[in-house]
């Protein structure tokens, strides 16, 4: 079971996209979505919930604290918040862990499980360096949502799922997302 969560920041469309390509595995998927995250799924993509949680995945809101997940016992191959905000970033770094989302995360550091913030903001302060940083040591892995452009994109789709596809390298997932530097070094 992998952890897909979504938060407020913007590029809600990766974690759209991150969602419809694990669904499409055997894998099987809880997500949570904080409050912003719902309205970034409105705004940027005229979606609902509903529209991009596929049936057989399991879903919590950021405030239901006493799911299952809340708890390192629970098994998990690791968890991604895709996009993930700055206040989610912060909460994390310093434990904070007042919601689901950082209590999950909190879950999979203490637990040495993967945790990989696809992070997007742009430019960033000294604070949310150092709360990169803090999350790094503490064995995290931060992956801003920062398209690479040698493979020649030529959509937004594109793009997306560079960001997508690198996610999933994180967690040896196979995938045809984007050609990667190895295969295009080759040709
Ligand atoms: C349209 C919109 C875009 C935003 N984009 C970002 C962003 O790219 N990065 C970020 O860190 N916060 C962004 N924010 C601010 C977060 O939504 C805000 O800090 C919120 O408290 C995050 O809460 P969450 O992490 O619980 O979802 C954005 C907010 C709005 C309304």
């Amino acid at each position: 079971m992998i952890i897909i969560a979504l938060t407020g920041a913007s590029g809600i469309r990766y974690g759209i996209r991150l969602i419809d390509v694990l669904s499409s595995t055997d894998i099987d998927l809880t997500i949570i979505l904080s409050e912003t995250s719902r309205k970034l799924l409105l705004m940027e993509a005229g979606a609902d919930q509903l529209d991009v949680i596929p049936p057989r995945a399991k879903i919590y809101q950021a405030d239901q604290l006493d799911a299952s997940v809340a708890s390192g016992s629970t098994k998990t191959q690791g968890m991604i918040i895709c996009p993930c905000s700055m206040k989610t970033l912060a909460s994390i770094a310093h434990g904070f862990a007042d919601n689901l989302i950082s209590r999950a995360a909190d879950c999979m550091l203490k637990e040495r499980r993967k945790l990989v913030l696809v992070a997007r903001e742009t430019p960033l302060n000294l604070i949310q360096l150092r709360n990169m940083v803090a999350v790094t040591e503490a064995g995290g892995v931060i992956l801003p949502a920062s398209p690479g452009f040698y493979a020649r994109p030529t959509s937004i789709d594109d793009l997306v799922d560079f960001v997508v596809g690198k996610t999933l390298d994180q967690f040896d997932i196979e995938h045809d997302l984007f050609l990667s530097w190895d295969k295009i070094s080759k040709r």
